[in-house]
């Protein structure tokens, strides 16, 4: 289960994702918004991450005019990993050495067609381990206020 959410400024681009992953045959939860009425990315980003945080997702995608302000949202989320990616080679790596488990779009960045192989190489990428998750264990070391040194 894919969490998605958005703000005002990127209600079309999660369509497009949502029919992408529909093709692909993920299912998603919709955490909102749905108008382009003008409103706060936190409260959908958090919602959203909040939802893989806890385990009711698998993996998130997050969108808003830059992508900035929801990833922001989405890695003040205690276990979240968002990767803000504007091409296809980031948003594999962010899989394959960084297990991002949430990724944020920027819909006044990029464009429809890119966004969805953003999203493709993004799904389609594994996780490595190994020497990565080493580094990830540091950056939850981090996040619980412990020493890594
Ligand atoms: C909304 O105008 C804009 O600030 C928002 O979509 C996003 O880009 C924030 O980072």
């Amino acid at each position: 289960m894919i969490a998605i959410a958005c703000d005002h400024s990127a209600v079309e681009l999660k369509e497009e994702v949502k029919k992408l992953l529909t093709e692909r045959g993920y299912d998603y939860e919709d955490f909102g918004t749905d108008t382009t009425a003008s409103c706060h990315y936190p409260i959908y980003g958090a919602r959203a991450a909040r939802a893989v945080a806890s385990g009711h997702c698998d993996r998130g995608i997050v969108i808003c005019g830059t992508g900035i302000g929801m990833s922001m949202v989405a890695n003040k989320v205690k276990g979240i990993r968002c990767a803000l990616c504007s091409d296809t080679f980031s948003a594999r790596m962010t899989r394959v050495h960084n297990d991002s488990n949430m990724l944020a779009l920027g819909a006044r960045v990029i464009g429809v067609e890119l966004a969805k192989e953003i999203v493709n190489a993004w799904l389609d990428a594994e996780f490595e381990g190994g020497r990565h998750q080493v580094r990830l264990d540091m950056m939850t070391a981090i996040e619980n206020g412990e020493e890594i040194e």
